[in-house]
């Protein structure tokens, strides 16, 4: 069972919740034994492909590769853009090996989107969910997880990243380099907690939030889905969905986009041609 939407904290717990059996093929890719959470079978060979071939792709690509040093039934197949200039180069030594339509061509056994904006990432979470693709949860060797910490379908933890007891990830989730979710936090899906931005104790981020670089959220903040936190903004008090604040303390924007420009390179969903 795949869950999509949902911005409450409940329905981002049960989209994980409902994962199949402890031990279905690959759910998790991550250091045996760095949390309580299952891995699957880790003996089992599990092939990833990264969809994008972008500045983030690669450090979602730099994760899984921190990760084959202890895992030897992992491979990285490579990337699939819809960039023809990127067709055929080489990323960290693994190639982009087509356009993103050549997905169901190329064998892999579990796909991470490797897209920045969080709106372009969600429609294809969504359309790849619906067409039975499994996604692998990359959490690099060296972020730092509690026993308990939950974290949902095809989210990428970054190197450096804390996440303290308590807390809940949603599915689709960049919980990027050096930031820091702590105690009893719930990420809702398809959000981007940013390099270095900091969340307090219970804070709850709605969906589709792009939570700025060095920003910091302060204990017990709820901010609305698919809201905008700019880069180094102090957060004090609730934020209402689809707004956008900066500054310390942070303030609205009153007429600002409500989203993340997508990258041009994300345009081109030839996927759902
Ligand atoms: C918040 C943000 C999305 C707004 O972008 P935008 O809509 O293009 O806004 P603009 O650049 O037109 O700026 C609008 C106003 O807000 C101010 N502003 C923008 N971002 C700000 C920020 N982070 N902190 C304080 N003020 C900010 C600008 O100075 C400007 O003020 P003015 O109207 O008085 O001149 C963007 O500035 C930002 O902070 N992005 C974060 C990027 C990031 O974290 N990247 C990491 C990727 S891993």
């Amino acid at each position: 069972m795949i869950s999509t939407g949902g911005v409450d904290a409940r329905f981002i717990y049960l989209s994980i919740a409902t994962r199949k059996r402890p031990n279905d093929p690959f759910l998790l890719v991550h250091e045996a034994g760095q949390t309580d959470q299952t891995v699957g079978d880790v003996r089992k060979m599990v092939r990833v492909l990264i969809l994008g071939a972008g500045g983030h792709a690669r450090v979602v690509a730099d994760a899984v590769l921190s990760l084959l040093p202890k895992r030897e039934s992992l491979e990285l197949m490579g990337f699939l853009d819809d960039d023809p200039e990127l067709v055929q180069k080489r990323i960290l030594g693994k190639p982009v090996l087509g356009s993103l339509a050549d997905l169901r061509n190329i064998p892999h056994d579990a796909v991470v989107i490797g897209i920045g904006d969080n709106e372009t990432r969600r429609r294809f979470f969504v359309k790849l969910s619906d067409q039975g693709e499994e996604f692998a949860t990359v959490i690099h060797p060296r972020a730092t997880l509690a026993r308990d910490t939950i974290v949902g379908r095809g989210t990428v933890v970054f190197a450096g990243a804390i996440v303290n007891t308590g807390s809940l990830i949603g599915n689709n989730v960049i919980v990027n380099t050096g930031c820091t979710v702590d105690h009893n936090c719930k990420v809702g899906s398809h959000s981007h907690v940013c390099p270095g931005a900091h969340l307090g104790g219970t804070v709850v981020v709605g969906e589709g939030t792009f939570v700025g670089i060095g920003s910091t959220i302060i204990n017990n903040i709820t901010i609305g889905e698919w809201s905008i936190i700019g880069g180094g903004a102090a957060v004090i008090k609730d934020v209402l969905p689809n707004n956008t604040v900066v500054g310390v303390p942070a303030r609205e924007l009153p007429t600002r986009p409500l989203r993340t420009k997508p990258d041009t390179r994300d345009s081109g969903l030839s996927l759902f041609d």
